[in-house]
C-alpha cells in the first residue's frame, strides 16, 4: 500500500461512510416502489439488481464525490471511477438484494474507505466504514486503530467484541452461497465436511451482517467462496477492530477464493478445517463429478 493509514482524516471518513450509508439505507426503504422487480441480472438468473440498488450506489456516489472529490470509487452496481487521492470507497449499496427482493429484513448498506488497489487481493486495506442495517436501525462503524462500535435506536454506541470462541465444536458459523450452480456445488460440498464438526450453521443471506455479527458476537465465525470487496471491505474493519482475525485459507488476504472470520483463537481451527473441506470438494471436482 502506498500511503500509510495514519495519515488520513480517518475520523472524517468513518463520519462520512456512516452518514451517506444511513441515507442511503432511508432511500431503499421509504422509496421503493409497490411491486419492486428484478431490473436486470448478472452473473447468473438468480444475481438479480434491482432500480433501487442503482438508485441507492448513484446517491452514495453523488454524495462522496461532493464531499470529496479525488477519491476513486469501486462499486457493485454500474459506475466506477479511478481514485486521484489516496482513498477508493468500496460500496454495496444493497448487500442481501435477495433478501431485499423478498421483503426478508436482513439487508445492508456499506461503504468502506480502503487504500491500495481494492482490485487486487492483498494490495488494499480497508481504513474506515460502515454498514448499515436500515431494517433494524443499526450501524455498525468502525476505522482503523479506533475499535468497532454498534448504534443502535435509542442507545449510545456500544463497543464491539467477538464471542472469543476457541471451541469449533460449540461454533455457531455463518456462511453463504454463490450465484453461480457449479460454485454452489463446490461450496455445499465444503460445507459437508465443515458441518459435522460445529455446533450449527447461519445462512442469512447478507455477508456483510454476517461479518458484523462475528463483529458482535452474535455468530461466533464466517467463512464464504465468491465475494467481492464491497460485500466485506467496511465489515471486515469491523470484525478487526473488534479483534477478530479476517483473512483467506492458510494465511492468505481475504479474496474472492475465500473469506474466514473468526475470533483469534478459534480462526487457526476453522481455517484447518474449511482447508480440509477445499480438498475435498476440489478431489471431487477432479475426478470429474461437477463443480
Ligand atoms: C450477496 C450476499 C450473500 C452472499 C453472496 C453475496 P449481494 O451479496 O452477501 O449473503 O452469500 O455471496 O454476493 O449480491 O446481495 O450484494
Amino acid at each position: 500500500m502506498a500511503v500509510s493509514p495514519d495519515v488520513l482524516p480517518l475520523e472524517e471518513l468513518e463520519r462520512l461512510a456512516v452518514e451517506v450509508a444511513l441515507e442511503a439505507g432511508r432511500l431503499i426503504i421509504d422509496e421503493r416502489p409497490a411491486g419492486l422487480g428484478v431490473a436486470h441480472t448478472k452473473s447468473s438468473a438468480t444475481d438479480v439488481v434491482t432500480v433501487m440498488d442503482q438508485r441507492a450506489q448513484d446517491l452514495i456516489r453523488g454524495r462522496l464525490s461532493l464531499a470529496r472529490p479525488g477519491d476513486g470509487f469501486y462499486g457493485e452496481e454500474e459506475g466506477g471511477s479511478e481514485a486521484a487521492s489516496e482513498v477508493t470507497w468500496v460500496v454495496d449499496p444493497i448487500d442481501g438484494t435477495v433478501n431485499y427482493l423478498y421483503t426478508i429484513p436482513a439487508y445492508a448498506v456499506s461503504v468502506a474507505a480502503v487504500v491500495g488497489n481494492p482490485r487486487v487481493p492483498g494490495e488494499w486495506e480497508p481504513v474506515a466504514g460502515a454498514v448499515v442495517d436500515p431494517e433494524r436501525g443499526r450501524v455498525f462503524r468502525a476505522r482503523r486503530g479506533g475499535g468497532s462500535w454498534l448504534e443502535g435506536p435509542g442507545g449510545p454506541a456500544a463497543r464491539l467484541g467477538t464471542s472469543g470462541a476457541a471451541d469449533l465444536s460449540q461454533a455457531l458459523v455463518g456462511t453463504g452461497f454463490g450465484y453461480e450452480a457449479g460454485t454452489r456445488l463446490w461450496q455445499t460440498r465444503v460445507l459437508a465436511e465443515v458441518i459435522p464438526h460445529i455446533r450449527d450453521i447461519r445462512r442469512f443471506g447478507s455477508a456483510a451482517l454476517d461479518l458484523c455479527h462475528v463483529a458482535e458476537g452474535t455468530l461466533d465465525a464466517y467463512f464464504e467462496r465468491g465475494l467481492n470487496p464491497w460485500d466485506m471491505a467496511a465489515a471486515a474493519l469491523v470484525v478487526t477492530e473488534a479483534g477478530g482475525v479476517v483473512s483467506g485459507l492458510g494465511g492468505e488476504p481475504p479474496s474472492s477464493s475465500m473469506v474466514l472470520a473468526a475470533p483469534a483463537g478459534l480462526h487457526p481451527l476453522l481455517d484447518g478445517r474449511v482447508a480440509a473441506g477445499v480438498q475435498a470438494a476440489d478431489a471431487v471436482g477432479r475426478l470429474g463429478a461437477g463443480a
